[in-house]
């Protein structure tokens, strides 16, 4: 099976994990597009969604899907996305798509969070590939000092700016073995908007897209 076709695996099993009658947070992303494309089967038995970024509200409006904002609920059930890195205790890197702040928003909001990745988005360690952090332009050269005094190479993402107008961030070369204490470090540094580890909203639960069929892991 391509990636692709593992992503499209691991998001029609996600359709087991929506509960019928409520809304659904709806993260970004390749995988989570095949999962909108899914839900579309199914709209008639959930309220509707929880968008976490304007590609992602587009492409649930395109389908006829009800859309709401992170502002509009109080609580979900479960929020369902991708990542870009996945470790054993289900902390993860996030922020490829650049929508981690309004991911980790709605991520905040659910009582689960079921990450959906194909084989090759598992690791043991957290950091091959790049962090991204989404910053205060300002703030662009002391942060830059700051991931060099850690061991990483912090490179502004050209010419992408997020859905709440501040640039990105992708910090090359850390090995990170304390996702929550990093996690809780970086959060400190004035000018950081957000952080793209999940280790304070880890997975609670892993659809892997193996050659073999979904695998599922809870944390
Ligand atoms: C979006 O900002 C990200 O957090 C995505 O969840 C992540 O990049 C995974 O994307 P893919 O599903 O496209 O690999």
């Amino acid at each position: 099976m391509t990636q692709d076709e593992l992503k499209a695996l691991v998001a029609r099993a996600a359709l087991q994990h929506v509960v019928p009658g409520a809304w659904v947070g709806v993260g970004t992303g390749s995988t989570v597009n095949h999962f909108i494309d899914a839900l579309a089967g199914m709209k008639a038995q959930i309220a509707g969604a929880v968008s976490s970024s304007v590609a992602s509200t587009q492409r649930l409006r395109a389908h006829g899907i009800l859309v709401r904002e992170a502002h509009e609920v109080e609580s979900l059930p479960v929020y369902i996305d991708g990542a870009d890195e996945i470790d054993g205790q289900g902390c993860m890197i996030k922020g490829g798509g650049a929508a981690l702040t309004r991911e980790k928003i709605v991520a905040d909001l659910a009582a689960r969070f079921v990450c959906i990745v194909d084989a090759s988005k598992r690791v043991e360690v957290l950091g091959r590939f790049p962090l991204p952090v989404e910053v205060i332009d300002l703030a662009v050269p002391q942060l830059q000092r700051r991931f060099a005094a850690l061991g990483g190479r912090a490179l502004l993402r050209a010419g992408v700016l997020t859905d709440n107008g501040h640039p990105i961030l992708d910090v090359h070369g850390l090995q990170i073995t304390d996702p929550l204490a990093m996690e809780t470090e970086v959060n400190q540094w004035p000018g950081v908007v957000t952080v793209g580890l999940f280790a304070r909203h880890r997975a609670s639960l892993c659809l892997l897209g193996t050659a073999q069929g979904v695998q599922t892991v809870a944390y």
